[in-house]
This record gives C-alpha cells, sequence and structure tokens, in this order.
C-alpha cells in the first residue's frame, strides 16, 4: 500500500514511519518543516533500512499537494501535519486555524479530486475539555478551551460530516493522550524549539543540565500525590497504533473516533522519579501555581482500540523514560 504521511518529519510522524516502513509500505512524506528537521529524514531511512518519496510543501499549497497525489498512486493519507502549542494558539489563533482548519481542508479537497477518501487523524484528547469523567470515552461530548483545541474539534467535526455526506469516505479520528519517548535507536524523538511547555521534554532537559529545574504545577490537585495526572503513552506503541487504524479504515467505511492512551494515570511526580531512575541523576523541581487550563486528571478508555483494532500499549513508564533519556542524552551531548 502507498501511504502519504503528512507532517511526517515530527515527532510522532517520523516514528509512524518507521513503523510503517518496517511492515514494507510504500511511503510518500510531505512536510513544510515549520517544526522539524531535514535530517530526520536521514534518520528514518536509517532506521528502518528503506527509502522513500518527500515532498517538502506546505499542505496549504493546492498546487503542492495536487502534484503528490498526481505523481503518486496515495491509497490512504496519515495527517499529522499541524501546530500544537497550546500557548502559541492564544496569542495565534488565526494561524492557527489557518494552518490546521484550513490545511485539512485543501487536503480534504485534493484527497476528494483524486479518488482517495482515506483518512487516519491526529485528534487528541484535549476534545474531552474540563468536565467529562476519567476515564475518557469516546461518546462523551466534546469541547475545548483554547484554538488548538478548538481546531482538532472543528477537524473532527468536518471530517464527520464529510463522511456523512459521501459514505465512501473512511476516517479514524485519533484521540492521543500523551506521547513521551523516543526510538530505541536514541536517532529520533521529540526536539521542541526554546523552552519546551510539556512535561517530558522539560525534564529531560532539566537531566541534560540545559536547564535549572522543573516547575511543578500546582501540588493541591484531588490526586493521590496532588499533581496532575495523565495518561502517558509510549510514541512507537502510539504509531503502531496508527498501523492498526490503517488496517482498520482498508476494510471499514465511515467515522470512527478512538482513543490511543494505555488507560493508566501517572502523577507529574511519578514521572519525575521514573526519569531520575532513567538518567541516574536528580531531577530539582519547585512547586509553582497550577498552570491556566489544566485540569487535575485525565487518562483514557481503551475499550473501543482494543475491540475496534485489535492493539493496546505495551511499554510501561520506566520504558518511555529511558528511551526519552536515551535520546536526550545523545541529542544535548549530556
Ligand atoms: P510535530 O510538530 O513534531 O509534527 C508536526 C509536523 O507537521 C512538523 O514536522 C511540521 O513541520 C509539520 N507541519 C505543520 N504544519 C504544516 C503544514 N501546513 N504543511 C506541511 N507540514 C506542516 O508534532 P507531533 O507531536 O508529531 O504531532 C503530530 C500531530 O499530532 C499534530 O497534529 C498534533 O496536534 C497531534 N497531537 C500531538 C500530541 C503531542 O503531545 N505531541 C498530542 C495530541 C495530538
Ligand atoms: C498539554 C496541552 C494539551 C495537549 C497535550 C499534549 C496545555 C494546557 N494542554 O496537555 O492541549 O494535547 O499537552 O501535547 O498545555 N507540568 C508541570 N511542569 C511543566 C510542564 C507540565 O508540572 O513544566 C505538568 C502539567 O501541569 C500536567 C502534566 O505535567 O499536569 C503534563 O503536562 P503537559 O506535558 O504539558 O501535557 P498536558 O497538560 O496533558
Amino acid at each position: 500500500m502507498k501511504i502519504l504521511v503528512t507532517g511526517g518529519a515530527g515527532f510522532i510522524g517520523s516514528h509512524t514511519c518507521v513503523e510503517l516502513l518496517g511492515k514494507g509500505h510504500d511511503l510518500v512524506v510531505m512536510d513544510n518543516f515549520c517544526n522539524s528537521k531535514p535530517e530526520v529524514l536521514d534518520s528514518i531511512k536509517s532506521i528502518a533500512g528503506r527509502d522513500f518519496a518527500f515532498y517538502k510543501t506546505d499542505l496549504r499549497d493546492f498546487r503542492g499537494l495536487s502534484a503528490i497525489f498526481r505523481e503518486q498512486k496515495i491509497d490512504a493519507v496519515i495527517h499529522f501535519a499541524g501546530l500544537k502549542a497550546v500557548g502559541e494558539s492564544v496569542q495565534k489563533p488565526l494561524a492557527y486555524y489557518d494552518n490546521n482548519i484550513g490545511g485539512t481542508l485543501m487536503l480534504c479537497q485534493v484527497m476528494e479530486e483524486f479518488g482517495c477518501r482515506r483518512m487516519v487523524f491526529s485528534s487528541s484528547a484535549t476534545v474531552y475539555g474540563m468536565d467529562n469523567p476519567v476515564p475518557f470515552r469516546e461518546e462523551y461530548p466534546t469541547s475545548a478551551t483554547n484554538p488548538y483545541g478548538y481546531s482538532k474539534v472543528a477537524i473532527e467535526r468536518i471530517l464527520s460530516d464529510l463522511s456523512v455526506s459521501d459514505p465512501r469516505w473512511s476516517v479514524s479520528l485519533l484521540r492521543y493522550f500523551n506521547p513521551i519517548g523516543a526510538h530505541p535507536s536514541g536517532l529520533i524523538g521529540e526536539d521542541p524549539s526554546g523552552i519546551p511547555n510539556n512535561l517530558l521534554p522539560y525534564v529531560a532537559q532539566v537531566a541534560a543540565g540545559r536547564l535549572k529545574e522543573l516547575s511543578v504545577y500546582g501540588d493541591d490537585y484531588d490526586t493521590p500525590d496532588g499533581t496532575g495526572v495523565r495518561d502517558y503513552i509510549h510514541v512507537v506503541d502510539l504509531a503502531l497504533g496508527h498501523l492498526a487504524a490503517l488496517d482498520y479504515i482498508m476494510d471499514h467505511n465511515g467515522v470512527q473516533a478512538v482513543n490511543l492512551g494505555t488507560g493508566k494515570g501517572t502523577s507529574v511526580l511519578d514521572i519525575v522519579h521514573a526519569f531520575e531512575r532513567a538518567c541516574g541523576r536528580p531531577i530539582p523541581c519547585r512547586t509553582a501555581p497550577r498552570r491556566p487550563g489544566d485540569i487535575a486528571v485525565c487518562y483514557a478508555d481503551t475499550q473501543k482500540a482494543r475491540e475496534l483494532f485489535g492493539w493496546e500499549a505495551a511499554r510501561d513508564i520506566d520504558q518511555m523514560c529511558a528511551d526519552g533519556w536515551n535520546f536526550a542524552r545523545r541529542h544535548y551531548g549530556a
């Protein structure tokens, strides 16, 4: 099968490309490198031992996208390309709506034109908003608190409407929980530019000596140790979830939202301790006020992924931190 991967040079996309190549799929990768580097493509090739087609183009570039579909016989699309920083989305809502929603609309139009109607889309647990009880189940109402989250809610809606309007479409809306870790080779991983917003890249940079200490955002939540609880999932497990979703959409039409998480909650302090075990160094921490927009607890109900895809996450927190540290250590020369 020939798969187009949008945003394939990014964190989750690159790991998914490795697994797709390993499974024998032909790949066409497109990215504009707005949040990634071209060197990642060489790392994917070197891990997988196989080559693939690459197009440097923007999702919103009609000509560029059309050229891909004209030149390649694409069977399905895995659509990662998008902007993902919550805080930045509040500062630049138009850029987020334009890139995420505008880009997806353009992609759907070109797919329609070329008769390719199978898509796996990167959604997020952020669509569960602030008011649902855990574990989050796919049938819960969706909502958002920031432009990034609204872009995911809107795209889910657009892809659902499209599937209703034409039953030839087959779409999987994958709601990721908190992807962390890296490929065990240490060649690809998460490398945010500037000061990281998310917990794991921040902890890794403290361990590597690039940042002084971790601010723990709130220690008075109603959780076992007072710190926020999340469903961290190894990025390789997440990548494998995309292969399972791809198999599913090849045989089933319509639209399905599916959680990709482990179903287990882990606190900020649990993560700090696991990372300390992985790197063998202390992670200095200080308590800071709660971060606006954070919920106390977030974890997935994983039944639907098991039933529909026959998929479940296999790697535990220690493995996630060990692989994350292996990447950070090589990357930052620590
Ligand atoms: P990432 O930023 O590492 O990867 C996204 C890739 O898309 C980058 O390589 C970027 O250069 C590219 N891109 C962005 N806009 C583009 C455009 N208009 N045209 C072409 N390429 C473009 O992010 P990631 O962590 O790999 O996330 C992938 C997807 O998963 C995103 O849609 C994100 O919103 C979603 N997601 C991520 C997380 C997470 O914690 N990482 C959680 C939930 C959902
Ligand atoms: C954040 C985003 C969410 C996005 C998700 C995955 C916000 C408000 N939410 O969620 O929309 O889908 O990332 O990309 O940004 N923490 C600290 N100190 C830090 C960083 C984080 O204590 O320096 C805590 C947080 O309060 C939280 C946990 O660590 O309890 C995880 O934070 P983070 O990695 O940012 O993920 P989310 O909050 O789940």
